[in-house]
């Protein structure tokens, strides 16, 4: 049995994230999209809000026969991992800039838990500068985010809004 989490803010959901998540279900039998509960960080959506956008979401990609899980997490990646019995923490890098980050927080990782690999899956070039970040920047300024993000979570940043 092969599984994998998908640790991340998802604050919100972006199409970049659903790219690595099609891509790497024929990897693993399970995956589990972990969102990290992190209230310091002042998200947009609350854990359970982005839970509940992933799920929705998460139909319109082709899982193959991966067994998708969405779960809330807090505390080290690490440790969930481990405490799942998962053997992958699968991420996304979507240019050189992600690189270094990235490269820290595997090699952290696996000193925290030897036994748990980072895989790394190159996101579609299109959405090569799509970050949840930048997202809520350009949706909050008025600017076009469609294409970019699932419809619902669009639909949801819109309702915050009103
Ligand atoms: O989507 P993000 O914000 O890039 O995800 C970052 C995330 C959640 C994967 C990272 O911040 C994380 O793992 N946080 C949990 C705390 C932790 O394990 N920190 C040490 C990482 S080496």
């Amino acid at each position: 049995m092969r599984r994998a989490i998908f640790p991340g803010s998802f604050d919100p959901l972006t199409n970049g994230h659903l790219d690595i998540i099609q891509r790497s279900a024929p990897l693993f039998d399970e995956m589990i999209v972990a969102v990290l509960n992190n209230p310091d960080k002042h998200p947009m959506f609350s854990v359970d809000e982005r839970c509940e956008m992933i799920t929705e979401a998460l139909p319109s990609v082709d899982t193959a026969r991966c067994r998708m899980i969405v779960e809330s997490f807090s505390g080290l990646t690490a440790d969930f991992a481990r405490e799942r019995h998962a053997t992958a923490i699968v991420r996304g890098i979507r240019a050189v800039s992600d690189y270094e980050y990235e490269l820290r927080m595997a090699l952290m990782n696996r000193r925290l838990e030897p036994s748990i690999e980072t895989v790394f899956l190159m996101a579609d070039e299109e959405y090569s500068y799509v970050s949840s970040t930048l997202m809520k920047q350009v949706f909050e300024l008025g600017g076009r985010v469609a294409g970019l993000i699932p419809d619902i979570v669009e639909e949801r940043m819109k309702a915050k809004k009103k």
